[in-house]
């Protein structure tokens, strides 16, 4: 089905760059669905962990990707991933284990590829709970899953900020280390899109790029918030 006043906006940034806040602030002032792809890598890692799948054995990770059943839950304005029935909490996908893991099963093109059909299947979604449109976050939104996307953003901001961020959430997370990965795999590697708008929110306040993501959007669609 296509309508033309759903609007969809691709996200991209490395590890702790504001992409989950942007998102979730724009999917709130534009009534968008919201769907935060890394948590899809994250319950994937979260169950392939579960199940003992080694991340150096592609074989084992296709034959289990392929077999999990995926739906969605709609929790306010967010998209959240279930596994064979079950929506995989928060708390068993922001682990130190799965937060180690995720670039090595993220980088399994078999494991990308179980997710791409079901992550394009989100505009559906969107569109059959009444949202105007959706904003989608991840590494390979506007390059790979939606490359013609209304609005395609790339946000980055200094590494030094990007660990004080996360710190503050509270959270162990080799940043770094996992760009360095998302960056150097074969498979839809973590670039800012050509033709995308490059944001660096270094000095940046998250109302800022807020609001400046939404000066863009608002050229198409009005704010309801
Ligand atoms: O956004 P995040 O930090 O929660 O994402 C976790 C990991 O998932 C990230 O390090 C790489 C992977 N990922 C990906 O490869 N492609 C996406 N579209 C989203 C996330």
């Amino acid at each position: 089905m296509t309508d033309a006043s759903f609007i969809i906006v691709a996200i991209d940034g490395g590890a702790a760059s504001g992409k989950s806040s942007t998102s979730r602030a724009l999917s709130e002032r534009f009534h968008l669905l919201h769907v935060d792809t890394g948590s899809f890598y994250r319950a994937f890692t979260a169950e392939l962990l579960r199940q003992n799948v080694a991340t150096d054995h592609p074989d084992a990770i296709t034959s289990a990707a392929t077999a999990l059943q995926l739906d969605t839950a709609i929790e306010g304005r967010r998209a959240q991933m279930k596994i064979n029935g079950r929506v995989v909490p928060d708390a068993e996908i922001r682990t130190p284990a799965v937060n180690a893991n995720v670039s090595h099963f993220a980088a399994v093109p078999a494991l990308r590829q179980a997710l791409l059909e079901y992550q394009r299947g989100q505009a559906d979604v969107g569109r059959s709970h009444g949202f105007r449109g959706l904003v989608m976050e991840g590494r390979d939104i506007g390059s790979v899953i939606f490359p013609d996307a209304d609005f395609r953003f790339f946000l980055h901001a200094d590494p030094v900020e990007r660990a004080r961020r996360r710190a503050a959430e509270g959270q162990q997370d080799s940043i770094t280390e996992r760009d360095r990965l998302d960056q150097s795999r074969k498979t839809a590697p973590l670039a800012c899109p050509e033709g995308a708008t490059d944001v660096d929110s270094t000095h940046l306040t998250l109302e800022e790029v807020v609001d400046l993501l939404s000066s863009h959007l608002a050229t198409r669609l009005a704010p309801v918030a």
